[in-house]
C-alpha cells in the first residue's frame, strides 16, 4: 500500500485545494456568465409570452398604426440610455426633483402609444405568468413584432434581460442621437455602444417609417449651419413641400413629418433609396449618404432589401443585448412596467 510521505501528502492535500478552488471558479463564472440572454428563455416558464406579446401588438397595430414607429423608438431610446433594461418606462416619484429616463428632454416626444402597448402587454403577460417576464424582454419582443406587422422580418428574440433599477434624466443627452449630430458624432455614440458603423447606417434605416416634428430639422430648412439659407443637399419639392407644413416662425409644434416620404407606414429600404434622392428628413439621415465611409453601405442597402432585411434583424440583435442585467444584485422583475419593485 503507497503512504504518503509528509511532503507528498501536503502536495496531495494542495492539488486537491487546486481542484476545489478550479471548480468554484468554474461555477462562479458559470453563474457569473449575466450577458447570456437566449431565445428559449422563458420555454419552461412562460412558453406563450410572445402569443401573448402578439396579441397585444397586432390589435394595437390595428387601432392605432403609430403604435410600430413609436415602440420601435422607444426600444432604441431604452437601449442606449443604461441598457435594454426597461429604464426608459419608469416614471418620475411624484414631487420628486430627480427626473426618470422619459422626462428627459430628448425623450419628451416619444409617444404615449409605445408606452401603452408595453402597458397593455405586461398587464396580459402578469395574469398568466405572474413574475415571470420583465418589462425589457416584453419592449424587445414588441419591438421584433411591429417591424415584422410593418412589413419587416419576424426574426427571433433573445430573452432572459431583468428590468433595470436606475433610470436618470441626466443619463440622456449624452447617450441618445441628436437630429444635428455629425456622422462622426453618430459613428462615435454607435462605437462607445459596441456597434460598428454598419450597424448604426442599418439602424438608422428605421426611419423608413414613423415622423419627426418640425423642430428636428427646422434649421436644415431655414438656416442651415448658420447661413440663413436651406441645406443645398435637399431635394426643392421636399424643401418646398416641409416649408409649408413647418414656417420658420410660429408654426404648429404638433406638426410632423414622414421620414420616408415614398411609404411612411412599410418597412421596407426605401430610406436609403431615398437618401440616394436627396430626400432625407434629418441632417443626420442625409450626412450617411454624404460621407465616404457610410454612403456604400447605403448605396448597398437601397440595391438589395433582403440584404437591408437580414442586417436589420441581426443589429437590433446586437442593440438588443446592451448593457442588459441579469439577477437580483443589479436588476429587478417589475410587476408595473412604470415603477420600481
Ligand atoms: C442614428 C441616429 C438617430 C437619430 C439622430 C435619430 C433621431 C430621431 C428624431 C429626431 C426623431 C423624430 C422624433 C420626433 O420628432 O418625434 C426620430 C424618430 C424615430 N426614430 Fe430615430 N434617430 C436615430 C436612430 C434611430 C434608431 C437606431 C432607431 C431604431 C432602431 C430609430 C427609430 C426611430 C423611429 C421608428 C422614429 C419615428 C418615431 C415616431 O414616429 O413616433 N432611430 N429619430
Amino acid at each position: 500500500m503507497p503512504v504518503l510521505s509528509p511532503s507528498s501528502s501536503s502536495l496531495f492535500v494542495f492539488t486537491c485545494f487546486l481542484i476545489l478552488f478550479f471548480s468554484t471558479l468554474n461555477a462562479t463564472n458559470a453563474k457569473r456568465r449575466p450577458r447570456q440572454i437566449s431565445v428559449n428563455y422563458y420555454a419552461k416558464s412562460c412558453p406563450q409570452v410572445e402569443q401573448l406579446v402578439g396579441s397585444i401588438t397586432s390589435q394595437q397595430f390595428k387601432e392605432a398604426p403609430v403604435s410600430a414607429p413609436a415602440t420601435i423608438r422607444l426600444f432604441f431610446h431604452d437601449c442606449f440610455v443604461e441598457g435594454c433594461d426597461a429604464s426608459i418606462l419608469i416614471a418620475t416619484q411624484p414631487g420628486s426633483k430627480l427626473l426618470a429616463e422619459k422626462d428627459a428632454e430628448d425623450n419628451k416626444d416619444l409617444r404615449t402609444e409605445g408606452f401603452d402597448t408595453i402597458t397593455r402587454a405586461k398587464t396580459l403577460v402578469e395574469s398568466k405568468c405572474p413574475g415571470i417576464v420583465s418589462c425589457a424582454d416584453i419592449l424587445a419582443i414588441a419591438a421584433r413584432d411591429f417591424i415584422h406587422l410593418s412589413g419587416g422580418l419576424n426574426y427571433p428574440v433573445k430573452k432572459g434581460r431583468w428590468d433595470g433599477k436606475i433610470s436618470m434624466a441626466t443619463r440622456v443627452p449624452t447617450n441618445l442621437p441628436h437630429a444635428n449630430s455629425t456622422v462622426d458624432q453618430l459613428i462615435k455614440l454607435f462605437s462607445s455602444k459596441g456597434l460598428t458603423i454598419q450597424d448604426l447606417v442599418v439602424l438608422s434605416g428605421a426611419h423608413t417609417i414613423g415622423f419627426a416634428h418640425c423642430k428636428n430639422f427646422l434649421d436644415r430648412i431655414y438656416n442651415y449651419k448658420g447661413t440663413k439659407q436651406a441645406d443645398p443637399s435637399i431635394d426643392p419639392r421636399l424643401l418646398k413641400a416641409l416649408k409649408m407644413s413647418c414656417p420658420q416662425v410660429g408654426g404648429n409644434a404638433d406638426i410632423v413629418a414622414p421620414f420616408d416620404v415614398t411609404t411612411p407606414f412599410v418597412f421596407d429600404h426605401a430610406y436609403y433609396r431615398n437618401l440616394q434622392s436627396k430626400l432625407g428628413l434629418l441632417a443626420s439621415d442625409q450626412g450617411l449618404f454624404l460621407d465616404p465611409r457610410t454612403k456604400p453601405i447605403v448605396q448597398s442597402f437601397g440595391e438589395d432589401k433582403a440584404k437591408f432585411f437580414q442586417a436589420f434583424s441581426a443589429a437590433m440583435d446586437k442593440m438588443g443585448s446592451i448593457g442588459i442585467k441579469r439577477g437580483r444584485r443589479h436588476g429587478e422583475k417589475r410587476k408595473v412596467c412604470s415603477m420600481h419593485m
